[in-house]
This record gives structure tokens, sequence and C-alpha cells, in this order.
């Protein structure tokens, strides 16, 4: 069975609510009526009621399982603006300012999930990833014990590495810059989420142009830090680096670079150094490789919250959405 397909079977097993604030735009009301007519997730559409019925009624789509709010004229819509006013007056905002920024579907469904009025959100067709990010990062903020949000892809490789072919990749979305205690962590949620969304046995690589100190430089030192931090915080782990992702991967590369590692020549989670090479790498295996990438699929927020890609299809967004919903089952 693949992996979305056992993703949408569990998401069924315990059926989640899931807000799409951008519920006017087409793609999102085409999986909206799949996904509640599958039985995959109860959706929120955010939106003018006429206008999602009217785009509906053009596109023929049954959207009867659906829930549609108005944030403009929601009966609690009070209730979340003085809630994000409470959350947010240490940062200078304003009563007023928070009224307003709450009329944004993009808040206003951050603040359904911080409330449990729904259990994950899922946005982005439309949005740039900032966008979604940062409602999240102010309203639902990290999970505790977790000090960043992340994110992960989960690639479907055809090859022999990883997990019979799949790995996750981290983070290629969502930390320009981590520092050494940022990559420790990204390196410890990736790891619980391998075990726990994709039931792997995790092998943490924390990648580098060096090996076990085959180059010195502070990008390095950063590395080997994180792997120390990371190694001290969570020892019950196995993660390991720096490495390149040929010892990484390659047992044969990795008995002559990386004797004794439990990770080299066998990782099934690649941690990379910074957002660019982990942008990039991500793209050069999909494209190069043929492999599939699902995802951004964000991690550490203590509820979930997931973006889409602006050039996603409507089953790209049923896929994230029964992603998030079982997401919100193993929270
Ligand atoms: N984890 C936890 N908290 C965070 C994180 C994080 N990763 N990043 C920022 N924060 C906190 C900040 O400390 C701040 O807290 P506070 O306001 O309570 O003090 C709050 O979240 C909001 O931070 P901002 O300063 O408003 O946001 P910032 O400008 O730091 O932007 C963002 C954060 C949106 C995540 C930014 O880093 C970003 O744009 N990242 C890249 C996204 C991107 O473009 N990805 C590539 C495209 S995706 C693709 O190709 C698949």
């Amino acid at each position: 069975m693949d992996f979305m397909t056992k993703m949408k079977n569990q998401a069924k097993a315990d059926v989640r609510t899931i807000v799409l604030p951008e519920g006017e735009e087409e793609r999102n009301l085409t999986a909206a009526a799949e996904i509640t007519r599958d039985g995959i997730a109860h959706i929120v559409l955010l939106g003018n009621e006429a206008k999602v019925r009217a785009k509906a009624s053009d596109l023929s789509l049954d959207l009867s399982g659906c829930r549609i709010i108005d944030p403009l004229t929601a009966e609690n819509f009070e209730e979340y603006a003085n809630e994000f006013y409470e959350l947010r007056k240490k940062k200078g905002v304003t009563p007023e300012q928070a009224a307003e920024i709450m009329k944004d579907p993009m808040y206003y469904g951050t603040m359904m999930v911080k409330r449990n009025d729904a259990d994950g959100m899922v946005s982005g067709a439309i949005h740039t990833t900032g966008d979604l990010l940062r409602p999240g990062l102010q309203i639902v903020k990290t999970a505790p014990g977790v000090s960043v949000v992340s994110s992960f892809f989960i690639m479907e490789t055809n090859s022999a590495f990883g997990d019979n072919g799949t790995l996750l990749f981290a983070d290629c979305a969502v930390n320009p810059m981590p520092d050494e205690d940022q990559l420790a962590s990204i390196a410890i949620s990736t790891a619980d989420t391998a075990r726990h969304l994709m039931g792997f046995d995790p092998k943490v690589a924390m990648l580098s142009f060096s090996t076990k100190g085959s180059a010195e430089h502070e990008v390095v030192t950063k590395v080997q830090n994180a792997v120390k931090k990371a190694n001290e915080q969570r020892p019950d782990l196995i993660i390991d680096g720096e490495l390149q992702a040929d010892a990484a991967l390659v047992a044969k590369v990795a008995a002559q670079k990386a004797p004794g590692s439990e990770v080299a020549g066998a990782a099934n989670v690649l941690v990379f150094p910074d957002l660019q090479s982990g942008n990039i790498g991500y793209k050069l295996v999909q494209r190069f490789a043929g492999a599939e990438a699902i995802g951004p699929i964000c991690q550490g927020f203590a509820r979930p919250i997931n973006d889409l890609s602006r050039g996603c299809s409507a089953e790209d967004i049923v896929n994230v959405v029964a992603v998030t919903a079982v997401q919100a089952q193993t929270r």
C-alpha cells in the first residue's frame, strides 16, 4: 500500500475537522467535495457563503458535507479578535489592529485550530509559505518541548536508499539559517516524525560537505555541535554526523569515511544544514531521480498546520489534508 493510501485510510478511521481558509478557491472547493465524499475529514471552508456556493454550483460540486464560515460575520469573531489581542499585545498589537487582522482567513483559520474549533489547517494554494507560517507561529506556536517549527518532505525514490526507497528530508521549507540549537531541534523533530508518522526506525544523518572532521569551517562546526546537542537531549535516538550525503547513504563509502557509525550508509532521515541546501537538495532529487516529493509538511507546531504549493492540484490538497488529519490523531 502506498503512503498516501495509508494516510487516507488512517484519516478515515478517526475523522478529524480540517479548516481550509482559501474556501472560495476552485482547487480547495474541488478537494473539499472529494474529502467529504470519501470521509477523509470534516471540512470547514472559510469565505463568503454566497460566493462559495455559486462557485461550487458552477463547478457542479456537492458541498453538502462541508461547513462554510465567513470570518467577517462569524458569531465568535469578537472572541477570536480578543484572544489574538491578548496573545500579541506584548508585541504592540492594539485591539483595533487585532480585529482587523482577524478578518484575514489565514488568521481566523489559525485561531480556529488554536481554540479546538478545528483539528488542523491546510492552506497555501494562493498564499505564500510565510503567509501561512506567520499566523501559526504567532497563535498556535510550538509544541511543548519543541523549540522550532520546521518542515520535512517525504521523498519516495526508486532506489535502495532509506527505508525501501523512502526517506525524510528536513528542513526544506521553513528556517533559512538555523543555528546549532535549532538544527538539533529539527533533527529530533524529524526523527520523531519518522517514527510516529512513517513507522521508520529512524537513522538521522546530519549533512555537511565534511565527514567526521574531514574539513574545517564554522558551518561544519555548527553541524558537529548540533549533533552533540541532539544526542545529549535525546540519547534514545540514532543521530550522527557530520556526514557527506554519499557517506550517509552508500554503505561502501560509509565504511571508508565513517567506520563504526550507526547511521552512515543506512540513513533514512537527511537533515540539511540550512534552507538553501535543503530546498535545492529536495528539488534536485525530485527532478533528476524522478522522486515523488510529498510536502512540505510542518512539524513542531502545537497543532497541525500545513502548507501547499501555489502550483498544487486539488488532489495535492486532498493528500495534505489526509496527512494533517493523521497528524491531528497522533499529536
Ligand atoms: N519556529 C518557531 N518560532 C519561530 C520560527 C520557527 N521556525 N520562526 C520564527 N518564529 C517566531 C518568531 O520568533 C516570532 O515570535 P514572536 O513574534 O512571538 O516574538 C514569530 O515566530 C513570528 O516571527 P516573524 O518575525 O513575524 O516572522 P519571521 O520574519 O521570522 O518569518 C518565517 C518566519 C515566515 C518562517 C520565515 O522564516 C520564512 O519566510 N521562511 C522561509 C519560508 C519560505 O519561503 N520557504 C521556501 C518556500 S517553500 C518550498 O519551496 C517548498
